[in-house]
């Protein structure tokens, strides 16, 4: 298994490329599903999650080619892949791949829609929390579905189609927000959807159905509408950038000081993230290019933060803050309201000489003057991101154990951080 070894000590100076983002990427390749016409996507990102969703959805029918060739220099980044779903060749997700990845369940949404029926695997519980599907099976049934529950699997059909109707959902769900919208392009009608995710990866999602001939109007808004259609076609979309890589690297820039471009970001996908960073006392600024974030000098000031759905502060960058945090000039507190488990990292923290203490939903970050490296592991993606962060500013060397979390969803992490001086390499084993 790959180990991660950083040395920490040293600023962060020169330019990252953002990859597409993981986010994104997913539900746009599920939306291929919704239609026998070739979907392109540009700027996929190279990442463990995406070629086990291209797994899954080859035991669909769904083929794909990467366009064009790469030069050594590109191998491993964003590529343009093709997806085209002649033929669907099999209504079931299996619970070997569905359990693999949580995604992967989404594919309810567009196999429902087009083919009146499907198998899909309950995903069961993960790292962070229980994540249960009721939305996604009451929004279903609210378009007409209907629903059993048989041996592990969620057996849905539609025999007469999908029917277009109000569903307000009573929580905000990023993953059943991009169902619903899927499986209504395809509804007989109208349906309406309330206190839906406002997330910019629903927006990208819309964007795709619209250009494949959906239309979707509200994204971006609590308030989604979706007007039916008969059939959807072929598109070419281009996946936005990753808003979770780039508030990652803005922190760890925001650790170790210095000064980097974050090349391809877009601000206004994490404002709340850059305004916390800028309370903190980093500088933050807009370029042609993307991003500018700098610390010289000053040192990290505390801030009290609560996760909360798109426009608020991510959960996704959550663990990473924490990392931040734990050299702050005085007491941090940090709420996580989305997920019930999202804490795992604050023991690993803790090994490299933070101290957290934890109180329900909120954890109280006391910064200390400095860390020291350890080995670490973690129990998933972004609490494996956050102790690569502490990694930087540790003194020492940290070994981060369980690089598979990392490869999920960052594409080339060492590369983009070594080319601005970081050290820090992969050990293959
Ligand atoms: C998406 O997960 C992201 N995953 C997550 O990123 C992200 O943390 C999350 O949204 C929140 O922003 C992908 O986009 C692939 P939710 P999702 O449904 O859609 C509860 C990462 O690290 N809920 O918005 O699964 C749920 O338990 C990952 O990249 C129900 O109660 O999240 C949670 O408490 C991790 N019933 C809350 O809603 C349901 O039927 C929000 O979850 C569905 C969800």
């Amino acid at each position: 298994m790959d180990r991660i070894r950083i040395v920490g000590g040293n600023e962060l100076r020169g330019t990252i490329p953002i990859s597409g983002a993981k986010n994104a990427a997913l539900p746009l390749m599920i939306a291929s599903l919704l239609t026998d016409e070739t979907l392109m996507l540009h700027n996929v990102p190279h990442l463990a999650d995406v070629e086990q969703l291209i797994r899954i959805l080859g035991n669909h029918g769904v083929d794909y080619s990467v366009n064009g060739r790469r030069s050594s220099q590109q191998e491993g980044y964003s590529r343009t892949i093709n997806f085209t779903a002649k033929e669907i060749v099999d209504t079931t997700a299996p619970y070997e791949l569905v359990s693999k990845m949580r995604a992967s369940f989404w594919v309810i949404g567009p196999l429902l829609a087009r083919m009146g029926e499907c198998r899909v695997s309950l995903p069961g519980g993960c790292a962070i929390g229980t994540r249960p599907v009721d939305l996604f099976i009451d929004g279903l049934r609210a378009l007409s579905a209907e629903i059993d529950i048989e041996q592990g699997y969620i057996v849905a059909r539609a025999k007469n189609g999908l029917v277009g109707a109000r569903y307000a959902f009573p929580k905000v769900s990023v993953g059943a927000t991009h169902v619903l919208m899927m499986a209504a392009t395809l509804a007989k009608g109208e349906t309406i959807l309330e206190n839906a995710a406002r997330e910019p990866e629903v927006v990208n999602l819309a964007e795709c159905l619209n250009a494949m001939g959906a239309k979707v109007s509200g994204a971006g808004t609590g308030t989604i509408v979706i007007e039916g259609v008969a059939r959807l076609h072929g598109a070419r979309v281009e996946v936005i950038p990753d808003r979770i890589e780039t508030g990652t690297y803005a922190m760890a820039v925001a650790m170790t000081g210095g000064d980097v471009i974050l090349e391809g970001a877009r601000g206004d996908l994490l404002q709340s993230a850059l305004d916390t960073l800028g309370l903190a006392g980093v500088e933050i600024s807009e370029t042609n290019s993307g991003l500018r974030v700098a610390r010289n000098g000053a040192g990290i000031g505390p801030v009290e933060v609560t996760t909360e759905p798109f426009p608020g502060f991510p959960t996704d960058l959550q663990a990473q803050l924490m990392g931040l945090m734990t050299m702050a000039k005085g007491r941090s507190k940090i709420t996580e309201t989305i997920f019930e488990n999202r804490f795992m990292h604050v023991q690993e923290l803790a090994r490299l000489g933070a101290n957290i203490s934890l109180s329900g939903q909120s954890a109280i970050i006391e910064g200390v003057d400095r860390l020291r490296g350890a080995p670490v592991m973690a129990t998933d993606l972004r609490a494996s991101v956050s102790l690569v962060i502490a990694g930087l500013a540790a003194e020492g060397e940290t070994i981060v154990n369980r690089v598979y979390h990392l490869d999920r969803g960052f594409e080339r992490l060492e590369t983009k951080l070594s080319n601005c001086g970081a050290a820090i390499e992969r050990l293959s084993s």
